[in-house]
Parts: structure tokens; C-alpha cells; sequence
């Protein structure tokens, strides 16, 4: 596909990990910042080097402040698949754009980049000298450089095939880092109230992102649980919202998820979080609320909806439920067994949870929610649907070799016109996702296991 010539290309480097979740991310904070995706690649696949257009240098810089997929981004400035091809790519690369960076007053140093391989100072110096060509009447700095450049070279993906050459090898003007730091500085294990579900930092800031959430947004989780959905909403500016089921956890209360330590600490709440990163401003609340009986007046109050709700796995799938609801053969049960929280099929949590978002989010508000698969029967048109929402992205995670879970992203892209229109999306025939509210026995079964351990005799 040819590029737009009014289009500056850049490199990315990106990280090797979450591969599924990386191109989402990109395309959902370049529309955020009112870049297009546009590229060079068909497709980017699992290479850590991805070559993309991008109006200006700025939208470069907003995106790295966002990304936490990308470790850092180059405006490109050649490519090739062998040093000759290189330096023939950068000798037609336009000098005028070169020199404001070459100049006698500034300052620069160049580095080598090697993935998959490892090159010795030797072999890094003589790729250096090698670039004597290029205009550079600048000093070198290595402390404290105004410009850094950088040859990137690509040794493929394979450890135990790495080739005597690289596969590609480029050269650009280093603009910025991404945000990777924020996956150790806001790592749960320093975290003050945490429990068994809490999110990881780094799929919490991706779901953030998929979400397209920005400053001053209003984001709401219905599944808040400690709130580590809230924290990343919290960190990009957004005044965050949840609720949940269990009142010990919403009030800090009960027994504490930490070794060593039998129960929450005074102190051990969603707020105390907030305040930990210095975000405290934008928390707004956390309500004891079911979320298959929303308590919200008619209106669009969101600009993002972001949670994980329950599987049943780790923590059970409930609802509130009344004496009438009680299913058949239990009727018998002395009144002091009345269940005060009925089970909530996963099929029917979604099902509320599309509608909640149709009728809730602004227009272009998305959704990001987990959705657990059994993945010998997953097909693409299980994920359920809602004809306000449009599918944007479903990134798969593994979880074991029978299940995975599936982050799906959708778009409000049609008003809301009235809940008892769209009840018959509760039929068979328009909840596929139907046959997975026994994701929970499957899990349990042991049938993973022991497919598992079979796969693994097979293959030895
Ligand atoms: C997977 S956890 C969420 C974890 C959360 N993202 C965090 O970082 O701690 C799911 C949460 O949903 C809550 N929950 C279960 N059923 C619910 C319901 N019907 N309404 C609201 N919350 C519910 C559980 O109490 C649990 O805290």
C-alpha cells in the first residue's frame, strides 16, 4: 500500500508482550489524537518493528505518553534490508529535514539497537562510522545529547535461528519514550488495597487506552472490585466511578488477600489507592450496587465503561435476588436458608452489562470488558452484540490450554432508543454466548487438565 507523500513515516518499537493487544492500543490513541492509522505493513504480526505515517511529530509525542505497548518511537529516516540498501534509503531521505537536527550548534550520539542478537563494541563502533556520510556537523555528547539517533537492526524472531545478517535495518531520529515505566511504578504488589481479582497494571493501562479514555472524562466500572480499572482511568484524566456487589469490598472490609496479614487494614480502600498515585481528584465514588439491577435514571452519563466482571473463577457471579426468584426444588428451604444473592448466569451478565453500555454511554463512548471463552467451542460470533455498539477489537489471552479470556472493545455508534426494544436479544438465537455459562464447570471439570497432560505425552 503506498503512503500519503504529506505524511512523515516513524518507527515504532514495540514491546514483546500482550502481542494481540498492541495494534488496538496504537490505532484506538492515534484517533484519540486525530491521527489515522495508515501503514506501510499489511500486517504487523508479532515483529517488534512497525513502520507507520503520521501527520505530525506531535501526535508522535501524544502517543508515546499513552502507549504502553510501544517502547519508544523514531522519526524514520531510512530502511533497508541490507547496510547497502540503508544508506542508499537515507542518502534519498530529503537533507532539509536532516539538517535542523546536524547543525554545528547542536549536540548528538548515535546508538545501535540490536533485536535478537548481540553485537560486540566492536562491531557497534564500525556500524557508526559507517554512517560518515550523512551531514552531521554537530558534537557528539554520550551524557547529555540535544539529538539521539538510532540504528535499529532486526535479527527476526527466532532464538534459535539467528541469522549471520539482519532482515532489516533502520535509521531514525529517536522523539520519544512510551509509558512502560508505569507497569512497575503502578505493579500491584506495591499496591495499598489489592484482592484476589485485582487487575495487573499493564492490562489495566491498556484497557484505559482501548477505551480511548482522556482528561476529564466521566468512567465507570460495574465491577469495580478494588478498582484497578479506576487507578489507569485516574492516571489519564479521567474522574473515575464503580460499583459492586460485595459491601466488604467496596468498604475495605473482611479478610485481607495479603500473605501474612489476616484483615484489611483500616485504611484498605479504592480511595486510599487513588491517593497512593496522587489521584485522588478524581475519584468520585464507590457504591454497594448489583449491576443486573442498575439504579440509574434514563441519561448518558459515561464516556467510557471499563471493567472485568466476574467468571466465577476467583470470585462468584451473583445478583441480588428475592424469596420469588428462588429456583424450583429449593422452595422447601427453611426461611433462615433463603439465598439473599442468586447466581448470575455469565450469558445474561453480558447481555445486561451490552445494554447498560448502549443506554448509559455517550455517542462514541466505548466499552471494554473481559469475556472468558471455553476455547474449543469459541467462535468469533459468540461475543455478544447490541445493535447501539460496534465491535472494535477482540484481543485474546491465554489462561490455560482450554481457556482463554477475550478483551473486547466496542463503540456507541447508535442512540438508545428503549430497553424493552432490544429484549429480544436475550433469545437463543441472538446470545450465542449462551452455551458459555458453564464456562465455570468446564474450568473446574479437570477436562483442561487432562488435555493438557495429553498434549503434553503426545508431544514428547
Ligand atoms: C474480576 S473482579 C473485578 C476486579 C477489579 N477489576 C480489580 O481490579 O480489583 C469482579 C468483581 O465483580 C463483583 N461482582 C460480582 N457480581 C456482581 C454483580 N451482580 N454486580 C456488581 N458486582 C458484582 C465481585 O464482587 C468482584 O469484586
Amino acid at each position: 500500500m503506498a503512503l500519503p507523500s504529506s505524511l512523515n513515516r516513524y518507527l515504532l518499537l514495540m514491546a514483546q508482550e500482550h502481542l494481540e493487544f498492541r495494534l488496538p492500543e496504537i490505532k484506538s490513541l492515534l484517533s484519540l489524537f486525530g491521527g489515522q492509522f495508515t501503514s506501510s505493513q499489511e500486517t504487523y504480526g508479532k515483529s517488534p518493528f512497525w513502520i507507520l505515517s503520521i501527520p505530525s511529530e506531535d501526535i508522535a509525542r501524544n502517543l508515546m505518553k499513552r502507549t504502553v505497548c510501544a517502547k519508544s518511537i523514531f522519526e524514520l529516516w531510512g530502511h533497508g534490508k541490507s547496510p547497502e540498501e540503508l544508506y542508499s534509503s537515507l542518502k534519498n531521505y530529503p537533507v532539509e529535514k536532516m539538517v535542523p537536527f546536524l547543525h554545528s550548534d547542536s549536540t548528538y550520539k548515535i546508538k545501535i539497537h540490536t533485536f535478537n542478537k548481540t553485537l560486540t563494541q566492536e562491531e557497534k563502533v564500525k556500524r557508526i562510522d559507517a554512517l560518515e556520510f550523512l551531514p552531521f556537523e554537530g558534537k557528539v555528547n554520550l551524557k547529555k545529547p540535544q539529538h539521539i539517533f538510532s540504528v535499529l537492526e532486526d535479527y527476526g524472531l527466532d532464538p534459535n535461528h539467528i541469522p549471520e545478517n539482519p532482515h532489516n535495518i533502520y535509521f531514525g531520529r529517536w522523539i520519544a519514550d512510551g509509558q512502560r515505566d508505569l507497569i512497575e511504578s503502578y505493579s500491584v504488589k506495591k499496591r495499598h488495597f489489592i484482592g484476589n481479582t485485582s487487575m495487573d497494571a499493564g492490562l489495566s493501562f491498556i484497557m484505559a487506552n482501548h477505551g480511548k479514555v482522556k482528561e476529564n472524562d466521566i468512567v465507570f466500572d460495574p465491577f469495580v472490585g478494588t478498582g484497578g480499572l479506576l487507578v489507569a482511568s485516574a492516571h489519564f484524566g479521567a474522574y473515575v466511578y464503580g460499583t459492586d456487589i460485595d459491601y466488604n469490598t467496596v468498604h475495605g472490609l473482611g479478610k485481607a488477600s495479603r500473605k501474612n496479614q489476616k484483615w484489611r487494614g483500616p485504611d484498605e480502600n479504592i480511595r486510599a489507592n487513588l491517593r497512593q498515585y496522587g489521584l485522588e481528584k478524581y475519584y468520585l465514588d464507590v457504591l454497594v450496587s448489583d449491576a443486573s439491577k442498575p439504579s440509574w435514571r434514563k441519561g448518558t452519563f459515561f464516556d467510557a465503561i471499563i471493567t472485568d466482571p466476574p467468571y466465577g473463577i476467583r470470585e462468584s457471579t451473583r445478583r441480588t435476588g428475592s424469596q420469588k426468584e428462588i429456583p424450583k426444588g429449593l422452595e422447601k428451604c427453611p426461611e433462615s436458608h433463603v439465598p439473599v444473592s442468586l447466581s448470575y448466569h455469565l450469558s445474561d451478565m453480558f447481555f445486561d452489562l451490552l445494554n447498560f453500555a448502549a443506554e448509559t454511554l455517550v455517542l462514541g463512548g466505548r466499552l471494554v470488558y473481559w469475556l472468558p471463552v471455553y476455547t474449543p467451542e469459541y467462535t468469533e460470533e459468540m461475543v455478544p452484540w447490541h445493535p447501539c455498539l460496534k465491535l472494535i477489537s477482540n484481543c485474546e489471552q491465554k489462561l490455560s490450554s482450554h481457556t482463554s479470556r477475550h478483551l473486547i472493545t466496542m463503540e456507541k455508534v447508535e442512540e438508545f432508543e428503549n430497553r424493552d426494544q432490544y429484549s429480544h436479544l436475550l433469545s437463543d438465537h441472538f446470545l450465542p454466548y449462551q452455551g458459555h455459562n458453564s464456562f465455570r464447570e468446564k474450568y473446574f471439570s479437570g477436562v483442561t487438565k487432562r488435555i493438557a497432560k495429553e498434549e503434553k505425552s503426545i508431544q514428547e
